[in-house]
């Protein structure tokens, strides 16, 4: 079988996969004609032009801008249905979707529209199409710890809908130390954490994100390799680091895919899989992601299916189901 093939046919979560970065252009459009809101660029080419990144901050500009057109909780319902549709085509069987309430509730929609809006969508998800999903909230670093603990307030009635917390948007500037007091409350509910460290950001965010915030995976933490204490710990500790090579490359944390860290952080024994970040932004999917790779990388079949094993074993789902994807897999690869 070709990498391609093995890369189609294999069962795969997604770990790492904001839904506002899921909104395509012409969604963007569509839904700015729904609520009846001017936007600054002609058509859904002239928006797409405009994503040529030079670093994370770039992105988020552009993003936080277009995120605008979601108001209801029929366009919330909306975008992530048409994730799961892309979910469904690169049989990728679980994810585990970020979302930003902050970028709405600053907005004045309510915070239940959002997730009510997102959950009806995971619910006919897993009814229709087999996904099944949880949702992970995730605070926006550039605004105070106080915006972050608000938030986490507001989202008490709803908290069965949701499994873990996260910490995104600028990571430059805005350390993980400066959020424990809202993952201690989280965790003290019972809640899984992670946060994004390490993208662009400075390998000791990720040991404040391990050591301050007591993080159950990393997500991106690619700058790992800039220490080799803290390689060889998240090795130990069976670390996962959710990784984004599209996104890596859109945003310039590697000028070549070529120079990607992917392989050689699984072959030093790390927990590393694939994901897709903000997929409309970066340029594909989880299997444009794969193929990306491939190209790129010239994985083996073995390190394919690692990475697709990879996904499952760093999920958040019960052993018992992490077993039936792992022997899906073998299935599948031999
Ligand atoms: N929000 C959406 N995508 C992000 C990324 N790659 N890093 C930080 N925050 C984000
Ligand atoms: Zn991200």
């Amino acid at each position: 079988m070709s990498n391609l093939e093995l890369i189609k046919k294999l069962p795969k979560a997604e770990l790492h996969l904001h839904i506002e970065g899921t909104l395509e252009p012409e969604m963007v459009f569509a839904l700015a004609k729904r609520n009846n809101i001017e936007l600054p660029y002609a058509n859904a080419e002239e928006l797409a032009a405009l994503y040529d990144f030079s670093d994370l901050q770039s992105f988020l500009d552009l993003y936080y801008q277009a995120t605008d057109v979601l108001q209801t909780r029929q366009d919330f319902y909306d975008l992530t249905w048409a994730y799961l549709e892309h979910c469904a085509e690169d049989r990728v069987v679980h994810c585990e979707i970020f979302f930003d309430p902050q970028s709405h509730t600053s907005r004045g929609i309510e915070f239940g529209e959002v997730i009510q809006g997102i959950d009806d969508a995971l619910k006919a998800g897993q009814e229709k199409l087999g996904i099944s999903s949880q949702l992970i909230m995730c605070f926006l670093r550039h605004l105070p710890e106080a915006d972050a603990l608000q938030t986490w307030e507001q989202a008490q009635p709803w908290l069965h809908l949701i499994q873990g917390v996260g910490l995104d948007s600028s990571e430059k500037d805005f350390p993980p130390q400066l959020f424990t007091n809202v993952f201690a409350k989280a965790k003290e509910a019972g809640l899984r954490l992670v946060a994004h460290a390490g993208e662009e950001g400075p390998a000791d965010y990720i040991e404040q994100a391990l050591d301050l915030l007591n993080i159950d995976r990393i997500d991106h933490g690619v700058r790992i390799t800039e220490s080799e204490t803290l390689m060889q710990r998240v090795t130990d500790e069976n670390m996962a680091l959710t990784v984004c090579p599209l996104s890596n490359v859109r945003l310039c944390v590697y000028d070549d895919m070529a120079k990607h860290p992917l392989l050689t952080l699984l072959d030093r024994g790390i927990r590393v899989m694939i994901n897709s970040d903000d997929p409309a932004y970066f340029g594909g999917y989880m299997n444009q992601n794969f193929i990306a790779v491939d190209e790129a990388l010239s994985p083996s079949a073995e390190q394919i299916v690692a990475l697709a094993k990879n996904s499952f074993l760093a999920s958040f789902i019960s052993e018992a189901e992490q077993q039936k994807w792992l022997a899906e897999i073998d299935a599948v690869a031999q």
